[in-house]
């Protein structure tokens, strides 16, 4: 950690408390500076003392200070990372919630730093929906979660809720502060299957999950990119600059046509239809009516425009599903749609593809480039293609 690191530790109020100790003691010994500020709750299991006589600096409660008016908007802006440990279910609903009744709460709403909560609860409490729902909407907002571990609870119990060890919570803090290999870069990511309407009620899709294109977006903005994601999946994501949501080719192309020339790496992982209706029937069609005949039209090839019309340095990188010829055929779509990189997966191999949480892929270079990523997590594929999309960004930065 870079000395004079900025840290304000927060503490609500749960038995985990006193392990907020030793992260502090942590924290200061690997150079930060410190600023413990607790809630009133914290304070039932852990003295103002233990803290002050740690910490950078002495503990801090109250929104109401005589030698200071409005301390939380110092604390917040002077940050360089907010972490709260432990995270209370009560702390994490006021923060969802906006709420900023005492000195912490406020702090955290008046911060761009980014945050860190460690939740430490009884298992029912973490377990309840209330509780995963306000995690969830923190996680969109792109707070980082350290997840709590399973262990001995207070009053003897044992299951999942126990404060991350200390180690790991300074480890969180390290890595949310260590800049990417991606930061500085604005990555574009696409995923999902387009729907093509025939009627109000049907249309014409594939098996798509998006979770490959999620897996791409989420890596990327770790790694410190600046991420949009134009998506046709209706699955969560979090930790993203933007979310566009769209349903047919022709929504996806102009989102991604609006924001290809800000990007530096676009990533094609959306199953884009080929075909549409060339009507949309405005009523639903009836059975009665017979077997309908759908005329189909082309809809736009996105990554081939993007490959046609894309500016120097801009590293393109397009999907090909395949069940038949795959090294034949993702060589021919490197070629046909001018891309930089072409990520290849058989889609009839079992775990591989669509819908699978796990993924087998082959990644075609422009340059005769093949690297072959064994079955794997959709995540750990996600960083082998940004790998490879880094390598192909730098070595175009370098020319
Ligand atoms: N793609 C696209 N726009 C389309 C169709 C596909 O941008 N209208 C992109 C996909 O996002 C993917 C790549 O092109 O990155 C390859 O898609 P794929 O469907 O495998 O290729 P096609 O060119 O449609 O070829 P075919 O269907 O004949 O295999």
């Amino acid at each position: 950690m870079q000395a004079g690191t900025r840290v304000v530790l927060g503490v609500s109020g749960g038995i985990a408390a006193y392990k907020a100790i030793e992260v502090c003691r942590r924290l200061v010994d690997g150079g930060a500076h410190v600023q413990p500020v607790l809630t009133r709750g914290a304070t039932r299991f852990v003295g103002e003392t233990t803290f002050s006589a740690l910490a950078s600096e002495p503990v801090r409660m109250s929104l109401w200070s005589e030698d200071e008016p409005i301390p939380h908007t110092r604390l917040g802006q002077g940050a360089d990372v907010v972490l709260v440990a432990p995270a209370t279910a009560r702390l994490i609903a006021d923060y969802a919630a906006g709420r900023s009744g005492d000195l912490l709460t406020a702090t955290l709403i008046a911060t761009r730093a980014p945050v860190i909560l460690c939740p430490a609860m009884h298992t029912e409490m973490w377990e309840h929906p209330a509780v995963q729902e306000n995690l969830a909407t923190l996680r969109r907002r792109g707070v980082h979660i350290v997840p709590p571990e399973s262990g001995r609870l207070a009053g003897g119990d044992v299951g999942h809720g126990r404060l991350a060890d200390p180690a790991t919570i300074v480890a969180a803090v390290e890595s949310v502060l260590t800049p990417g290999d991606l930061s500085g870069l604005t990555v574009l990511v696409t995923a999902g299957g387009t729907r093509e309407a025939i009627d109000p009620v049907r249309f014409i899709g594939n098996r798509s999950s998006g979770k490959q294109g999620h897996a791409i977006a989420e890596a990327a903005a770790a790694r410190g990119a600046t991420v949009s994601l134009v998506t046709a999946s209706t699955l969560d994501v979090s930790g993203l600059t933007e979310v566009v949501r769209v349903v047919s080719a022709a929504e996806m192309h102009d989102a991604v046509m609006a924001r290809a020339d800000a990007a530096d790496v676009i990533v094609m992982a959306a199953a884009v239809a080929d075909f549409r209706p060339v009507q949309v029937m405005p009523h639903k069609m009836k059975k009665a009516s017979g077997p309908p005949e759908i005329r189909l039209e082309p809809t736009v090839d996105i990554l081939a425009a993007l490959g046609r019309s894309r500016r120097p340095g801009q590293v393109l990188v397009g999907f090909a599903a395949e069940t038949d010829d795959v090294a034949g055929n993702a060589r021919a779509k490197l070629a046909a749609k001018g891309v930089d990189l072409l990520v290849a997966n058989d889609v009839s191999v079992p775990a591989v593809g669509f819908e699978h949480d796990t993924n087998a892929v082959v990644i075609y270079g422009a340059d005769g480039s093949v690297t072959p990523v064994e079955l794997t997590t959709k995540l750990t594929a996600a960083h082998r293609v940004l790998d490879s999309a880094l390598h192909v960004y730098r070595r175009g930065a370098d020319r």
